[in-house]
């Protein structure tokens, strides 16, 4: 309470921010605006599919454009309007049609109609009030991977009924794989027009975070070591603005808790191991029971121990606890999971002319792990 604050706009941090200049974008944000730019002639728009890696700014830009058009729209008194769900975080088709209803201000109940009548809504709605609708599906893979491609189908085709409004979709994702999953009718009409999003550079990322910074502390509660130290992090991997952001708001709030007067490289540090630490306590909340009880069978055996061993602990545990056994193969599948999440390792170790053997150790510490399942109401009694 007493610590000075380190920030002047805490939000320019959030990673929902839209900020009101995106560089390295303008072609981007052309090449969208004149894919849209026939709405402001009063004519149709292609739908549109836009790709890149996580953190490239799709989301942010793409939302940015729209609210630029529909200001442009309304002052010129066309009907035009933007609707947005991200798939996701909606979660069912139904959940995504009523944010949709909602943009157009249409009030739909939280669940109990078909699906078939909130879509009719929107489309007598958009038909009587003559409305032309951008719908933004953002992260839509999750849409496909989830429930194949009937919705988009409809989607797509509604114009048909349309014939007083219009509707066009701009479909976001950072995971090309969907495509696979779409009839070529979907996807032809839906990739009229693509655009890509590429990673950005590492010098861009500073450019980028060097403008978030400004905007959200004042001048000197944040050192200029420090933000490089950020972005350098972030674009190891690829240029991840999200990643970069994540990791100078956790800095600043590692400072502010300190009660420190700036915010500087070790703290940086401290948030990197944060960030991680939490990525981890997410992987281990979010384990199916089985995949946890194997998890505690091999941390709490220890070091390097065979597929076996692991087995014959993780059979104990479960017979102990009147829990049904899965096969060897489920558990060998649950494995290679496991390690993927770099929860677990394992190793082939030679045993000389008795050829080799494979070797499970964790890769998480035991304390860690128990900390973290003692909330679990099931796991928690059993450890
Ligand atoms: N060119 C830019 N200038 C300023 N900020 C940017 C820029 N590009 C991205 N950002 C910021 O980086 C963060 C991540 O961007 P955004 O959410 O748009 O990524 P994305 O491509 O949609 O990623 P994902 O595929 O994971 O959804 C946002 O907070 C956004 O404001
Ligand atoms: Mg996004």
């Amino acid at each position: 309470m007493s610590g000075r604050s380190l920030y002047k706009n805490r939000d320019a941090l959030r990673s929902d921010y839209i900020p009101s200049k995106l560089p390295f974008r303008e072609k981007q944000i052309t090449s969208i605006g004149e894919a849209l730019a026939p709405l402001l002639h009063g004519s149709k728009c292609s739908n549109l599919l836009i790709y890149g890696k996580t953190g490239t700014g799709k989301t942010a830009v793409t939302k940015y454009v729209l609210m630029r058009l529909e200001e442009k729209a309304s002052k010129q008194g066309l009907k035009v309007k933007f609707a947005y769900s991200n798939t996701r975080i909606a979660g069912t088709e139904y959940r995504i049609l009523s944010d949709v209803a909602q943009s157009l201000g249409l009030s739909i109940p939280f669940t109990g109609l078909a699906i078939s009548e909130v879509f009719g809504r929107i489309k007598s709605t958009i038909n009587s009030s003559e409305l032309k609708i951008v719908l933004v599906m953002d992260e839509i893979d999750f849409l496909v991977r989830n429930y194949g491609d009937d919705l988009l189908y409809e989607l797509t085709r509604a114009n048909e009924q349309l014939p007083q409004g219009y509707l066009s979709i701009i479909g976001i994702s950072n995971d090309l794989k969907f495509k696979e999953f779409l009839d070529p009718r979907v996807l032809s009409s839906l990739s009229e027009e693509e655009i890509v999003f590429p990673p950005y550079t590492a010098e861009e990322l500073r450019a980028i975070l060097y403008d978030r910074a400004k905007m959200a502390f004042f001048e000197d509660s944040i050192t200029e070591a420090s933000i490089n130290l950020c972005a350098a992090l972030a674009g190891s991997e690829h240029g991840d603005a999200r990643r970069a952001l994540d990791l100078l708001r956790v800095s600043g709030e590692v400072a502010e808790r300190e009660g420190a007067a700036k915010v500087e490289e070790k703290h940086v540090r401290i948030a990197v191991q944060k960030i991680e630490q939490d990525r981890m306590v997410e992987a281990l909340r979010s384990l199916p029971l089985h995949a946890k009880l194997l998890l505690w069978s091999i941390v709490s055996l220890g070091e390097a121990n065979s597929t076996g061993e692991v087995y014959d602990r993780y059979s104990n545990i479960c017979r102990k606890n009147g829990i049904e056994l899965l096969t060897q193969r489920r558990v060998t599948m649950l494995l290679s999971e496991l390690d993927l999440l770099g929860l677990i390792a394992t190793n082939l170790i030679s045993k000389g002319r008795y050829g080799r053997t494979k070797k499970i150790s964790p890769s998480v510490q035991l304390q860690f792990v128990r900390e973290v399942f003692k909330e679990d109401p099931v796991i928690g009694s059993i450890i």
